[in-house]
């Protein structure tokens, strides 16, 4: 069984991949036990690991927070400069959907990952941010996927207060079989993916279109 480690795993979208992804041996790295600001803890944690997860993330940096976390930046470098330094060949990170501002979007075309990104907000900042670094280690061996995450909640619902929630929506299986995806496709084109983590959605916005044969399953109504 492969190994794969991953951060955050308590979290809402941890919590999700460990019931879900049951081919694969997961550590779970999460506080008290294993902090992500900790580097050498993260040097432990990943050796011998065949794809890491990051979604370690302090909350207080979020889309409408309008500030960002430097403990945030602190773990998206440690978690790449540890998964490179130690050998782990796939990494696989929470971007969001703030990291291109989706709100009012009009044009008949659905929105690419291959825009130029203009954040809606510091947070979605600090994806993009966490995008650029991946390209970085990407041309350095590692490969790296981005999931510009939709919606995942721990009610699996589409209907949300949250302004076009239902339109960014993703269901908790598809969640799963679009990181499944990530993990399973023997290689990553050119080292470095942006996918759109988003169900098939009524009054989708984005263009999940991807080049691992991920397609999901669930959509808002
Ligand atoms: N849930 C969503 O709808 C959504 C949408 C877009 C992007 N994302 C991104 O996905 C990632 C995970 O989101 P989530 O909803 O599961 O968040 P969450 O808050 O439920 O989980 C985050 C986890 O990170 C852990 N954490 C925080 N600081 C840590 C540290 N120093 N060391 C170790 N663990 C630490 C927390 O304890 C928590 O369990 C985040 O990066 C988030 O920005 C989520």
């Amino acid at each position: 069984m492969r190994r794969i480690a991953i951060t955050g795993a308590s979290g809402v979208i941890g919590t999700v991949l460990r019931r879900g992804l049951k081919d694969f041996r997961i550590a779970a790295l999460d506080l008290p036990q294993v902090d992500v600001r900790d580097y050498k803890s993260l040097l432990v944690a990943f050796e011998g690991q065949s794809a890491v997860i990051h979604l370690a993330w302090d909350w207080k940096e979020n889309f409408q927070s309008g500030s960002a976390s430097p403990d945030n930046y602190v773990m998206t470098c440690n978690v790449y400069r540890a998964a490179r330094e130690v050998g782990v060949p796939r990494i696989i990170v929470a971007s969001s959907v703030h990291a291109d501002s989706f709100h009012g979007w009009k044009k008949r075309s659905l929105l690419s990952p291959d825009n130029t990104p203009v954040p809606d907000s510091p947070y979605g900042a600090s994806k993009v941010l966490m995008e650029a670094l991946g390209r970085y280690y990407a041309k350095k061996g590692l490969e790296v996927v981005c999931i510009r995450f939709g919606g995942v909640n721990r009610k699996d619902s589409a209907n949300m207060p949250e302004r076009d929630y239902g339109r960014v929506w993703l269901s908790h299986r598809d969640c799963c079989s679009l990181v499944s995806a990530c993990l399973g496709v023997p290689r990553i084109p050119n080292n470095f993916l942006i996918v759109y983590g988003v169900s098939d959605n009524k009054g989708r916005i984005h263009d999940f279109s991807n080049p691992i044969g991920w397609q999901p399953v669930d959509g808002s109504k």
